[in-house]
């Protein structure tokens, strides 16, 4: 392997996917991702499970990402890491394993923000693949379980909130509603597969009214379990005769509230270049509506491939990767944080 390319280790471990992926100049060579499977009988994640399967899954991935890069230790430039924000615990091992690498192999290590990474995941390029990356200044709508926001990304480095929800995120809104009306969890895919089946425009629900590009979702929630409360009362068998419209709707009102505020940040910053992440970036009836949408206003669109969409390392390396072109470095104490108030 040549000297002078740059090799950078990416680790992921801010939730309950183990993740790490080798990046040579920008180029993917590897992404291995273990999902854990402890999680699922719980309805959501559990933290100090989430740490004890990383501590497992850790070295077994982070091995088998430089097998399948075909380099070795020896060969890595530098190592990204996610450092926040996401469960303690879990960000605990991926920091450590870090920091035990850096000091071993005498390389620098570097800080990643874990929404950068999803805001960079059009970044990842892939052997064999062409090039099509969002050009600076562009617009990144973020959707995930715990943030839905839209970013004005003006460099690699350099971001922007333009507006922010005040409460739930949408994943949330997509989990919560999908464990209440008994569809299992994570709601989000499975109201994605229902809602395919179902007509969209059969139920209304209330829409938030919420000043400036700020979001709000909980009340949709609400909304939604009130009237199906009421309708079960009429008819016990109304979730299951209606289950596929209810999805349906749901989703449509969710994808309305998400790009009408993604409409208006793009006329008043006249900005074009449009991308989305986070996993309900995976969410087909948001993806098809940001392309349609695109069309109609003259945007570039920008769609993460799905395995781009969820916790990956390559979207961590990818971000350390400019970073570290920055001239940043992490010293090693540095600490994981849980929450990041800004970029
Ligand atoms: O980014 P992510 O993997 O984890 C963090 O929140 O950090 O996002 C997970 C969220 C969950 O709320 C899940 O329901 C949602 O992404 N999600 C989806 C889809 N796939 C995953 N939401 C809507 N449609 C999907 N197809």
């Amino acid at each position: 392997m040549s000297s002078m390319a740059d090799i950078i280790l990416g680790i992921e471990s801010s939730c309950d996917d183990t993740s790490a992926a080798v990046l040579r100049d920008g180029v993917l060579l590897s992404n291995v991702i273990a999902s854990q499977q402890v999680h699922k009988d719980f309805g959501g994640v559990v933290p100090e499970l989430a740490s004890r399967a990383h501590e497992q899954n850790i070295v077994p991935v982070v091995s088998e990402a430089l097998r399948k890069a075909g380099v070795t230790p020896a060969d890595l430039t530098a190592i990204a890491f996610t450092r926040g924000p996401g469960l303690l615990g879990s960000l605990l091992v991926g920091t450590s394993f870090a920091k035990a690498l850096s000091l071993s192999l005498d390389i620098p290590m570097v800080m990643v923000n874990h929404l950068q990474g999803h805001i960079l995941a059009n970044f990842v390029r892939q052997p064999d693949k062409p090039v099509d990356e969002p050009a600076f200044p562009y617009l990144c709508l973020l959707v995930s379980g715990g943030n839905s926001q839209i970013v004005k990304v003006n460099s690699p480095l350099e971001y922007e909130i333009l507006g922010q929800t005040i409460d739930d995120a949408v994943g949330e809104a997509f989990d919560k509603c999908s464990k209440m009306l008994g569809l299992g969890y994570p709601g989000g895919p499975v109201i994605d597969r229902l809602a395919k089946l179902g007509d969209p425009n059969r139920f209304h629900f209330a829409k938030p009214n919420i000043p400036g590009l700020d979001y709000s979702f909980s009340g949709i929630k609400t909304s939604l379990l009130y009237f199906v409360r009421d309708e079960m009362a009429k008819d016990p068998e109304f979730l299951e005769k209606n289950k596929e419209d209810l999805c349906a709707s749901f989703q449509k009102t969710l994808i309305d509230i998400l790009m009408g505020k993604l409409i208006r940040a793009a006329k008043e910053t006249k900005i074009k270049q449009i991308t989305i992440g986070g996993g309900v970036s995976a969410n087909s009836g948001l993806r098809e509506r940001i392309v349609a949408e695109g069309k109609k206003r003259g945007w570039k669109t920008f769609l993460p491939e799905f395995k781009f969409t969820t916790d990956n390392a390559a979207m961590i390396a990818v971000a350390g990767w400019f970073r570290y072109q920055a001239g940043e470095r992490t010293p090693l104490d540095v600490a994981p944080v849980s929450r990041m108030a800004d970029y």
